[in-house]
């Protein structure tokens, strides 16, 4: 059932914001005056701070001013002056009524005021004064002038050597959100959390319809980059846009763990922050004259933000975009104002169109923060501006590598700090070798892969994920060259743009147009509409183009059938531009003519694929193994389509298989060619896989005699393959080892009987010291009727509930988890009620007795 993750009423993903605001709220503690107000009022669930009365106004600006070093300073300054000064006035006083009387009676007695009184002596007191004020204004004046540079725009001050409270020593003013906005005149950060590129794209995206439709300046920010401490400092005018995805098991993505950290603790289950230590967040108007009058509260340190945050997650996960909803709740807990709806998108229905339905409402309501006014939709083709000037290069430079994700070679392997291996700066590892698992007449093909650590004993502990960038297939890359008419052999070299938003640079400054579409963008998802309307439209120039685009914006049905059934890839969309202009016989001069640093703003960054290890760390910690299906499937208008990780590693098989080819395009046994070789080459003439391991829970139980229960069909083995290595590398040399089961089903026995002679060596040593080790097949295929992995726990339940229930071992899944998972938790549930005799309440609260205990683990991916 397709659900609206916006228009929805109660109980939809929308209301949950409504329900976060009720429960979030605090009284409002501070005083605020100014004319600062932001027009949220469309948005009933934003906060409102009320106008604050004249009593109010004139208390706080007290406070204010008080706390302002600077005015404190001076403050004191005039009353030690006046107190020396008032001192010396009634000693002179004294002296002048004493004196008085010796005074001729015809003479008038002088006015009380000193001043008139005594013409000498204040000017003596006014040379004093000087003397004191200018001397302490030297001593001090780093103190007074060196933090507070006074402004009178709108925009808050930055001043680069003021730190943060809590970083005086390292802060870093291109770790500082506001001071980047101040410094390119910003008034909109897109704050992005993505693990597998997807929010990064939005983020892209979005912040392109801002600029283009409401003249809004943003900032795209990857929040590993900046410290969270300067949230506090960005403008009450202007506005922070979060776009969160979800990943792990309800978890912050890697790239925003350290914030999640520092708002939320460890546990993101929680919600109660009423123990956590707040971070140190910075007084704005310690630090410059900030904008619009302000009253820092510690305690509602970012009652200045204002904000609007859009979750990416699955609703097949069971903490379904549990980071966004508590970032949420924290942000509010801490005084943020939230701008629009939260939008909750979920990547089981169609994330894109979730996302369309928040900016539709969420855009309006953050343009309000930009301070030019709306433009409205206008395609002309000066507005759009490539992020990247792309330039051809006469000859390539000598040390240029113009292909490799991470800028070390290989031979450097001792230099690199293996912490440093991440998302960002993945290692090159050889494949060592490879097998194909399946028959060759089985309908899939699924491949045993082995990657070499050696050089840089990179850890990993068994149940780890492996995280690999692949390769492009050259037909796709060829198209694109062929569409865009370039030689791609020809040295490139990026530089941004002067006013570009995404200023997250390629590996390589230098490139070729191959190498940068074999390697770094993904060249084959489909364009989504708004990368139509704001990057292709402003290219055509005859009206068959311009027709054929724009219905494409605004007809949902025709772009469905057009682009999204038979996932058309953005050089098949460009050939059929250009098509569609040579039916119509459009002259040269206004034909489609695209740029290839258009095009890199039309693309998404090609992004990592995870796979679970399926070899144990104990037994082999220098080469991790996977195990992955080569996908391949055809479109419901027949069109052959491939998966791109799954053929590149299907494509590093066959040259390992075939290692005489010289050629530096290979083909794979489905034909699709590749190239491998060139610019990812090393030294031995072999070619390397940029990856990175990525730490998982799904953990074997620290007790090797602990029993274990493991259900994984398909691809699902792969992490169990890594376990029962484990166990059976223990049990070889003397550990005693608990009972070990692995429930394993795929469609056909003699074709997908996935590392059968290994799991039959492996569990023959298992069962001869534990008679209940044991493998249980389902094979669907082999028989009538279809039988699952389900079935099989059916069958097998008084051994399952006996070693989960009674002797307290750990059960795990791992798989498809659309459908697989779901019915392998129904059915262990149904073990509960059977075997325990429990009633389905008690099962179910049995079932969360075995997560919270940390003895139900799940590796799935949709
Ligand atoms: C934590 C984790 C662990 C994983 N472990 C493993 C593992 O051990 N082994 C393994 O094989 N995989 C594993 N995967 C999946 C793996 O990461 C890749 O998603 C998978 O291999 C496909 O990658 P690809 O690049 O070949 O396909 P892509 O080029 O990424 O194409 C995949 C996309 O194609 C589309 N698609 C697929 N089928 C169809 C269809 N019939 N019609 C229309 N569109 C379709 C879908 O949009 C899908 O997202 C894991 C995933 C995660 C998240
Ligand atoms: C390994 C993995 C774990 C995930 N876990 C969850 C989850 O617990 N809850 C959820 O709502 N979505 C979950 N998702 C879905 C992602 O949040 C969603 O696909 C999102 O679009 C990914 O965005 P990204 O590419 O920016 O990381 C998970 C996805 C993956 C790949």
């Amino acid at each position: 059932m397709e659900t609206n993750a916006l228009t929805a009423p109660k109980n939809s993903s929308l209301n949950t914001s409504s329900n976060i605001l009720n429960s979030s709220q605090k009284p409002q503690r501070i005083f605020r005056f100014g004319s600062f107000e932001p027009d949220i009022s469309s948005d009933s669930s934003s906060e409102y701070i009320p106008n604050s009365s004249f009593f109010q106004n004139s208390i706080g600006a007290a406070v204010t001013l008080a706390k302002s070093p600077f005015t404190a300073f001076f403050g004191l300054a005039a009353a030690v002056l006046y107190y020396i000064y008032s001192n010396t006035l009634s000693l002179l006083n004294i002296e002048a009524r004493d004196s008085s009387k010796h005074k001729p009676k015809d003479k008038p007695t002088k006015s009380p005021s000193p001043f008139n009184l005594f013409e000498m002596e204040k000017l003596d007191l006014a040379v004093i004064a000087t003397i004191i004020v200018g001397a302490t204004t030297f001593l001090f004046r780093k103190f007074i002038f060196g933090n507070h540079i006074l402004r009178t725009n709108s925009i808050p001050t930055i001043n680069i050597q003021a730190a943060p409270k809590i970083a005086q020593h390292s802060y870093d003013p291109q770790r500082d959100l506001s001071f980047k906005m101040f410094q390119n005149n910003q008034n909109v950060v897109l704050i992005y959390g993505s693990q597998t590129g997807t929010a990064e794209d939005l983020a892209k995206r979005f912040a392109r319809e801002l600029h283009l439709d409401f003249n809004a300046q943003v900032l795209i920010v990857d929040p590993e980059l900046y410290d969270l401490e300067s949230l506090s400092k960005i403008s009450p005018d202007h506005i922070a846009v979060f776009l969160v995805s979800t990943t792990g098991e309800g978890e912050p993505t890697d790239n925003m763990a350290k914030w999640y950290e520092a708002l939320i603790g460890e546990d993101i289950f929680t919600a109660d922050f009423s123990d956590l230590e707040l971070p140190s967040f910075v007084d704005p108007t310690e630090e410059s004259d900030f904008s619009g009058d302000y009253e820092f509260d510690t305690e509602l340190p970012l009652a200045n933000l204002n904000f609007s945050i859009f979750g990416l997650g699955n609703s097949t996960y069971e903490h379904f975009n549990l980071p966004t909803k508590q970032l949420t709740k924290r942000l509010r807990s801490l005084g943020a104002k939230l701008v629009g709806p939260v939008g909750l998108g979920d990547d089981d229905v169609n994330i894109d169109d979730d996302f369309e339905k928040w900016t539709g409402a969420a855009a309006p309501l953050i343009a309000k923060f930009v301070s030019s006014s709306s433009t409205g939709i206008d395609s002309s083709p000066n507005k759009y501006e490539p992020s990247f000037i792309v330039k051809e290069l006469d000859i390539l430079p000598i040390d240029a590598s113009i292909g490799s994700v991470r800028p070390e070679i290989l031979e450097n392997a001792s230099s690199i700090n293996i912490s440093h291996v991440d998302s960002k700066h993945p290692w090159y590892c050889l494949p060592l070798n490879s097998k194909v698992l399946t028959h060759t007449s089985s309908e899939r093909r699924i491949i045993h892969l082995e990657l070499d650590l050696d050089n840089i004993n990179l850890p990993y502990t068994t149940g780890d994920h492996v995280a690999l960038f692949p390769t492009n297939y050259e037909t796709q890359v060829r198209l694109l060259l062929n569409v865009l008419n370039l030689d791609g052999s020809k040295p490139i070299s990026l530089s941004f743009s002067p006013n570009a938003s995404d200023n997250k640079p390629f590996p390589h400054s230098i490139s070729s147009y191959s190498s940068m579409l074999r390697h770094y963008l993904d060249i084959t998802l489909p364009v989504p509409k708004d990368s139509i309307k704001h990057v292709l439209l402003p290219y055509a120039r005859s009206e068959p183009a311009k027709a054929f685009l724009k219905k494409l914006i605004d007809d949902k049905d025709y772009y469905k059938n057009i682009i999204l059934t038979p996932v058309m890839s953005p050089g098949e969309l460009i050939q059929n531009i250009h098509t569609i202009e040579k039916k119509e016989a459009v002259s040269d001069d206004l034909k489609f003519n695209f740029t290839f640093s258009a095009l890199i703003d039309l693309l998404p960054r090609i992004s990592p694929r995870y796979y679970s290890i399926s070899s144990s760390n104990l037994e082999s910690p220098n080469k991790i193994s996977i195990t992955a299906v080569v996908l391949n499937y055809k479109t419901p208008n027949n069109i052959n389509r491939y998966g791109i990780a799954t053929n590149y590693i299907n494509a590093i098989h066959d040259t390992l298989s075939n290692p005489d080819t010289n050629s530096d395009i290979i083909f794979t046994s489905d034909k699709l060619s590749y190239c491998l070789k060139d610019t990812r080459k090393h030294s031995s003439n072999n070619f390397a896989i940029p990856i990175y391991i990525r730490k998982s829970t799904f953990r074997l139980p620290s007790d090797p005699s602990v029993p274990i229960v493991m259900v994984g069909p398909g691809t699902g083995i792969a992490p169990f393959r890594g376990f029962i290595r484990e166990r059976f590398y223990q049990a070889k040399n003397s550990i005693p080892v608990g009972p070990t089961v692995l429930f394993f089903g795929n469609r056909n026995e003699s074709k997908d009987f996935l590392y059968k002679d290994e799991l039959l060596e492996s569990f023959a040593a298992l069962s001869s010291s534990n008679k209940n080790s044991k493998v249980i097949t389902a094979f669907s295929r082999d028989q009538k009727e279809k039988i699952y992995v389900q079935d099989r726990m059916t069958e097998h339940s008084a051994l399952i509930w006996d070693l989960i229930n009674n002797q307290n071992g750990h059960f795990y899944i791992c798989g498809d988890g659309k459908t697989m998972s779901k019915d392998v938790i129904a059915t262990l549930k149904r073990i509960a009620q059977n075997e325990g005799k429990l009633d389905e309440t008690r099962a179910s609260s049995w079932f969360t007795t075995l997560k919270n205990t940390n003895r139900y683990a799940e590796d799935v991916w949709a």
